[in-house]
């Protein structure tokens, strides 16, 4: 245990333009390099290598074909070593810099045909139908096997589903000379719409072994911000689901704001409607029209018109025209009915979910799971699944100092389960039927589940007025505040290591986490401990948690109602106060801010964290880390002191430069975010979202004051804006990606 006694105004974190002194070390060691990888794809060593450990030396192989066969002896290349790799400077190049020794591909960006005779991307805002298009703003991405014969295989290391989430837009790029004003044009939002959502996505490797999408894949599915969505689980039917186009409140459509991703054990992807609130207008006066409950919840999840201002919508949908399609996106009341059945006054009410979709069928049911509560949900993680016990799925509602959540299973599980072949009825057997709880973090490191349900005294007492258990559903936020859950710094991607069992969760960021809070402001606390100043280029500052942590935990059991926990990672500058800020002692190798994604890679059991950040975005772009993670409480306790207020934490053990190394920084203006591998581990895909989205509509013309050309600057697709993407990662020879 250390202490300090300084006050919070001498821990000012220092200017951080001196850090960047890299240089782009890596800038040449990327993409599409026309390596000649010929001999060693073509010669079968894939599987000769699935699961090498020792040095190849020793393995020839015959190039196939032609003129050329020959029997080559590669020379030998170093045992598979976790983080074996060179870390990667911190960089401002607009492009993909990875280590030496690996390469990284484009794939499956913004406007990418999907289906057999859609026109190739222009690019120049002049695309239309993009409902049959790879959607924009790519975030979670799952990857689902498919065998040669087009059935799922979870083994296949060469053809798949990607199945990936477009959590909003970057309106700029999408039209000729951007986004026109209110009331928008219905063409506009129709690609607006469309460009939000989910895509599956079938990919295989080529001839030269190297994954390219399949156009005209039959498995290639869009579900947008207006496709039909059942509302399945225990609120379905409710009368805040009713509408004009679900008189009985069973049905809505879209799905807005996708942001993290899951990955069931029966072979379906979960969604998450994270912050889809402000997608949608309520207007002036409507407050006086509607119930105190139906105020009280609009006012916690971020709708709260009052009598003499509207509350606007993000893209300004609801302006389109009096169609439905338009309409619908304005949640005030318009219609005459007293049940709502003639207007959208509870559309606002069919978000905030987790979503369930088959990608292996392309036109299955897509169903909103209720049960798992309505929240900004962040992604879905399920605990390793334990024959004839519940399964749990930890889950984080992602805006400033909102909960971590579990979804206890009623049913126990039953490994026959993960090959049936009828999936979404899997779904509705573990996701429609369970407990919701939500997490207290005690300072002492322990923690307790909080079941939310009617009958516990904190909610029955809570003024909100809760009579009903589906309540705790829809108004979930709210049944959370009655029993006194812990705030956090911004619940992003939760993912659970692969051996042990142990959940990990990044906490981005926090702007209002103060020592001393005033006003809406939030007290540090054991498991959310720091509030600092950082100066950001000499030119701003930023005050809180501004560089994140990442909490661990472990339930003994599934439905455990108690736990324990760590914090496994302070992010911080290399260079920032080690008592106060880099609590973890990163270095230059590894230094990060503001952790979002998150997931671990069963192959190597490596847990990868990725940047969206917007505190060290002047010193470096954001990035991809590898880590060998610890187990909880391998580090120590730790006292912070500030004046009067102190606070003791749980840090894990601070990591080495081979147990945490930088492995990817993106292009500029881009958060990096979504993994996956394939099952040999030898490549993983991840996205790259939005980048040069500060690229000004008047600068339109002029691709040289665009903030990012990526990836036409790369050598992928036509016109220079600027489009969201995945990138595949490969290691040049044919180890696993990690190594
Ligand atoms: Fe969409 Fe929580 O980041
Ligand atoms: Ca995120
Ligand atoms: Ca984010």
């Amino acid at each position: 245990m250390s202490q300090d006694s300084r006050t919070p105004a001498e821990f000012v974190d220092p200017d951080d333009l001196p850090n960047n002194t890299s240089a782009n070390a890596h800038f040449g060691e990327v993409l599409d390099r026309g390596l000649n990888r010929r001999g060693l794809l073509k010669g079968g060593l894939g599987g000769a290598m699935a699961a090498m450990f020792a040095p190849m030396a020793a393995v020839s192989l015959t190039a196939c074909g032609g003129d050329d066969d020959v029997v080559v002896s590669p020379p030998a290349a170093p045992a598979e070593t976790l983080l074996g790799f060179t870390a990667v400077a911190r960089t401002l190049a607009d492009t993909n810099t990875v280590p030496p020794g690996y390469t990284a591909r484009v794939i499956l960006a913004c406007g990418d045909p999907m289906a057999a005779g859609v026109p190739a991307y222009k690019n120049d805002g002049t695309d239309t139908n993009y409902a049959q298009r790879v959607g924009d703003c790519h975030d979670g991405i799952q990857y689902f096997g498919l065998s040669a014969s087009g059935s799922r295989d979870d083994n296949s290391s060469s053809r798949a589903l990607l199945a990936m989430n477009h959590e909003y837009i970057t309106p700029v790029v999408l039209h000729a000379a951007g986004p026109s004003p209110n009331p928008r044009p219905a063409s506009q939002v129709d690609i607006e719409v469309d460009c939000h959502g989910v895509s599956i996505n079938e990919v295989a490797k080529d001839a030269a072994g190297l994954f390219q999408a399949v156009q005209n894949s039959p498995f290639n599915r869009r579900i947008t911000g207006a496709t039909e969505i059942q509302l399945s689980g225990p609120a379905r039917g409710h009368a805040l689901f009713v509408t004009k186009f679900s008189p009985d409140g069973t049905r809505t459509r879209g799905t807005l704001n996708n942001c993290g991703n899951g990955k069931t054990p029966w072979g379906t992807l979960l969604t998450t409607e994270e912050n889809w609130s402000g997608y949608f207008f309520r207007a002036a006066g409507d407050q006086a029209l509607r119930s105190a409950k139906v105020n009280a919840s609009f006012a916690r999840y971020g709708r709260n018109a009052t009598a003499t201002a509207a509350a606007a919508s993000r893209y300004g949908w609801e302006t389109a025209g009096s169609d439905d399609r338009y309409a619908r996106f304005n949640t005030s009341v318009t219609g005459t009915s007293t049940n709502g059945s003639d207007d959208y006054r509870h559309e606002w009410f069919g978000q905030g979910f987790m979503v369930e979709i088959d990608p292996y069928n392309a036109t299955s049911t897509v169903k909103k799971r209720t049960g798992m509560g309505r929240l900004a949900h962040e992604n879905g993680a399920f605990g390793l699944p334990q024959a004839g016990k519940p399964l749990a799925v930890y889950m984080g509602c992602d805006s400033q100092n909102e909960y971590v959540y579990k979804w206890v299973s009623t049913a126990t599980w039953n490994p026959a389960d993960a090959n049936a072949t009828d999936r979404m009825a899997i779904g509705d057997k573990y996701l429609d039927a369970g407990k919701l709880y939500v997490a207290k973090f005690n300072d002492d490191g322990t923690g307790q589940w909080i079941e939310l349900v009617v009958t516990n005294p904190a909610i029955a007492a809570a003024s909100f007025g809760f009579t009903e258990q589906a309540e705790m559903y829809i108004h979930t936020r709210i049944a959370a505040d009655a029993v006194g859950a812990t705030k956090m710094d911004r619940p992003e991607w939760v993912d659970v290591h692969p051996t042990t069992g142990e959940i990990y969760i990044t906490m981005t960021n926090n702007s209002s986490r103060r020592a001393a809070p005033t006003g809406s402001q939030t007290r540090v606390d054991a498991a959310n401990p720091r509030a600092y100043t950082d100066v950001r280029g000499g030119l701003t500052t930023q005050s809180g948690n501004v560089n994140g942590h990442i909490v661990r935990f472990k339930d003994a059991n599934p439905e455990a109602t108690a736990f324990t926990w760590d914090v496994y990672l302070f992010g911080a500058e290399a260079a920032a106060d080690p008592t106060y800020v880099n609590l973890s002692g990163l270095t230059n190798d590894n230094d990060f801010s503001s952790p979002d994604g998150l997931a671990f890679t069963k192959s190597t059991g490596l847990c990868w964290i990725q940047t969206d950040d917007g505190a060290y975005v002047d010193v470096t772009n954001c990035m991809l880390l590898a880590s060998v993670p610890g187990t909880l409480g391998d580090g120590e306790t730790r006292t912070l002191n500030y004046g009067s207020v102190s606070v003791t934490t749980r840090i894990g053990k601070k990591p080495t430069a081979t147990t945490l190394k930088r492995f990817y920084v993106g292009p500029f203006d881009c958060e990096v975010t979504g993994l996956c591998e394939t099952p040999d581990g030898k490549t993983i895909f991840i996205n790259v979202q939005h980048p040069g989205d500060g690229t000004a509509a008047a600068d339109l013309a002029d691709p040289s004051k665009y903030t990012s050309q990526w990836p036409s600057n790369v050598g992928y697709g036509a016109g220079k804006r600027p489009r969201s993407a995945t990138v595949v990662i490969t290691k040049n020879n044919g180890q696993r990606v990690g190594t």
